[in-house]
């Protein structure tokens, strides 16, 4: 091995822990040793899902699967913002294939009707789910609560996609597809929070909730629950996996975090480079090495950092049993 070749890890891991690689430098550096792109036309035929398609990375995401050639469905809960990027993508790429499904992410019953509607259609057409990608986020002032009594980030980032995810595994099985979560670093700032009293966010009362807080639990929770539906589906056709984009230019970062954005602008990436993990993961099904599935840049990374201890497995259970007991559906024991 070249002396550089084994110089590129270790350079990798330092612009990872340092967070320099969380910003426009780490798709900049990191290029010239990542994966190679996807083939063109490497999704022609395939189906994806992506839910906030109206904004940011899920905008950027919609555009980078359907110059793969993806017919993508492009998931929001507002019309008028979906037929927006339908027009704007099609003024860029006349021959995108994109379907316009709106659903409400944080509804439960919005998400088992639009699940049956969707799985209605695949299976008149024999079609499969290639890609599913819970990109859809939120980050609030208060706490607020979901239409079924859920702490809102909960049903958004965890509840509505792992609804999601155990209705359409039939689809999904259908064409060898993955599922990825988009994560956030944010998630190292939290462990898992495993009562329900915490995971809904309720312990300090209304006056101790964060938003910022609630956003880094719900994040972190998504990256135990797509590695616990990994070791769940392991060897099987459907694959799961999260990811976190870095630090992105997107209405939600300028929207949520004014502050952030004015110190870091400039360093900021673009939305199609926060992006870019998700869609690769999606289209080129890489290996990990069994055990890690949270990636960012192109490349598996821990899921705790310096002093955090890996979560208990028996605590993971009681969250994902919570999880399932919320939703409605059953978590093989
Ligand atoms: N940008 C970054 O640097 C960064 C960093 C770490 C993680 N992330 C994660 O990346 C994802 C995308 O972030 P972004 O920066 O692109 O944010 P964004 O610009 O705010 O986009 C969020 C998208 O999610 C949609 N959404 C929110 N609640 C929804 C619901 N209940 N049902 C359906 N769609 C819903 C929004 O729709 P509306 O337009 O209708 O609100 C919007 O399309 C999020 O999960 C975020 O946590 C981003």
């Amino acid at each position: 091995m070249a002396s550089h070749d084994r110089l590129l890890p270790v350079l990798d891991a330092v612009l990872d822990r340092s967070l320099v690689g969380y910003t426009r430098l780490g798709p900049a550096l990191r290029r010239r040793w990542w994966p190679a792109d996807p083939e063109p036309g490497s999704l022609a035929g395939q189906r994806v899902v992506v839910t906030g398609a109206t904004s940011g990375l899920g905008e950027a995401m919609v555009t980078s699967f359907a110059s793969l050639g993806a017919t993508v469905h492009v998931l929001g809960r507002n019309p008028e913002k979906i037929a927006r990027v339908l027009a704007d993508v099609r003024a860029a790429m006349p021959t995108a294939e994109l379907v316009e499904e709106v659903c409400d992410v944080g509804d439960l019953d919005a998400v088992r009707a639009w699940c049956d509607d969707l799985a209605a259609r695949l299976d008149a057409s024999g079609d499969g789910l290639r890609g599913l990608v819970h990109n859809a986020g939120v980050m609030l002032d208060e706490r607020t609560e979901s239409p079924q009594g859920h702490e809102m980030t909960l049903a958004v980032h965890v509840l509505g996609p792992h609804l999601m995810t155990e209705r359409l595994l039939p689809q999904l099985g259908r064409a060898g597809g993955s599922v990825v979560w988009m994560s956030s670093g944010g998630m190292y700032s939290a462990g898992l929070r495993t009562t329900p009293e915490t995971i809904e966010y309720r312990d300090g009362g209304p006056a101790g909730y964060r938003g910022i807080r609630a956003y880094a639990r719900t994040k972190r929770m998504q990256v135990e629950l797509a590695d616990a539906w990994n070791d769940r589906l392991r060897g099987g056709e459907v694959r799961v996996e999260s990811c976190h984009p870095g630090w992105a230019a997107t209405p939600g970062v300028t929207d949520s975090l004014p502050g952030f954005d004015k110190v870091m602008g400039p360093l900021l990436r673009d939305a199609e480079g926060g992006a870019d993990t998700a869609v690769w993961l999606v289209a080129a099904r890489p290996d990990s090495d069994g055990t890690h599935h949270f990636w960012h840049d192109r490349a598996p990374r821990p899921t705790t950092f310096l002093v955090q201890r890996p979560t208990d497995p028996d605590q993971r259970r009681d969250f994902v049993d919570y999880v399932a007991g919320a939703t409605g559906t059953v978590w093989p024991a």
